[in-house]
């Protein structure tokens, strides 16, 4: 296949091009560099620095057997603040790549959604069918692309999967998992654990929850990537999918750093914040459906094969 991989000198986009050239496709893989490092694209890839909402710039790229899309702005918090930058980037230019996608006749579409769709919900684990309530203009935004690409797929234009994933993470140590800012809590640890930050902020401990932090459901880019291409192919006989990404098992904030602190091997200062508002107490998915429709299976997942892969990882990158 020839697959356009937007984001793809980003943390999951990079992963997922290489899994792709590894089996054997084609990638063109398209990043403005944003937010994304040059150094992440894989070399196998034909590279086009650009914006993915430039519909001149796509129509230029040919044609694809399908697009993966992962280019986004991705933080919450800033979400808030600048609701504007973020319905611009991560809705207009989806929407300028799938007009311009439809008109070079690509027809398979896989969406990088999230579990911030489903906002603060209280029964767990979360299934696809539960009512979407997004607390965030990034969680909005990524609700606004699944309705968007629902009507697509209704007239028969595209044909799409949005795959929710819960928490990203793990990384491989070509393509280690670097945001700027760093907002995911594995690096950030990672990060004290190396000196390069003196503390960790764990924002609220006073959750209903076991030990009053809050529970998240850790899925490994490598599990993601592989999701992907099932998506592409199960695309074939589905037009429209929404489909969990996660591992369907849940830690709290504090198992989390315990888990760090066991595979580095280092103590480290953990300090308790405020909540931040939005945050939910737990997410966790239900991931019988990526199970059944994709038959995929999260087989890197485990929390402490996460965090060996992401220290392995991280201490090259420092
Ligand atoms: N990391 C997570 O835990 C997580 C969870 C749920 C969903 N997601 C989604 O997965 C996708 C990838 O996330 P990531 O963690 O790899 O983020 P990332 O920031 O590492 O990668 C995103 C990439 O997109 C690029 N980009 C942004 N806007 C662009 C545009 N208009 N045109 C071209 N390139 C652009 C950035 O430069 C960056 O390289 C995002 O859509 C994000 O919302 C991530």
């Amino acid at each position: 296949m020839r697959v356009l991989v937007t984001g793809a000198a980003g943390f999951i986009g990079s992963t997922t091009a290489e899994l792709l050239l590894s089996r054997g496709h084609e990638v063109v893989a398209l990043d403005n560099l944003s937010k994304g490092r040059f150094e992440n694209v894989p070399s196998g890839a034909s590279f086009i620095e650009g914006d993915c909402g430039d519909e001149e710039l796509i129509l230029k790229l040919g044609s694809f057997d399908a697009c993966v899309h992962f280019a986004a702005r991705i933080e919450p918090a800033q979400s808030v603040t600048n609701p504007e930058e973020f319905f611009a980037n991560n809705v207009g230019s989806t929407f300028s790549l799938t007009q311009a996608l439809v008109r070079s006749g690509v027809e398979r579409f896989v969406f990088s959604s999230s579990a911030a769709v489903y906002g603060n919900q209280v029964e767990m684990p979360i299934g696809e069918d539960r009512l979407p309530a997004p607390e965030s203009p990034y969680g909005q935004s990524k609700r606004m692309v699944e309705e968007g690409l629902h009507w697509m797929a209704q007239s028969g234009r595209l044909r799409a999967a949005s795959l929710r994933y819960f928490n990203a993470a793990g990384g491989t140590r070509a393509h280690p998992e670097r945001h700027v800012p760093e907002i995911h809590l594995i690096p950030i640890a990672l990060d004290v654990v190396l000196g390069v930050s003196d503390h960790l902020d764990i924002f609220g401990d006073d959750y209903p929850t076991p030990d009053g932090t809050c529970i998240r459901d850790y899925v490994h880019v490598l599990d993601l990537a592989e999701a992907h291409i099932l998506a592409i192919e199960v695309l074939d006989v589905h037009p429209e999918l929404v489909v969990n990404l996660g591992s369907g098992v849940g830690y709290s904030n504090r198992q989390v750093v315990e888990t760090v602190r066991k595979i580095t091997g280092v103590d480290f200062d953990v300090r308790v914040a405020a909540r931040r508002p939005g945050d939910p107490a737990v997410a966790v998915a239900d991931i019988a459906r990526a199970q059944s429709l994709l038959g995929w299976r999260p087989t890197h997942s485990a929390l402490d094969a996460i965090v060996s892969d992401a220290w392995a990882a991280h201490q090259l990158t420092n």
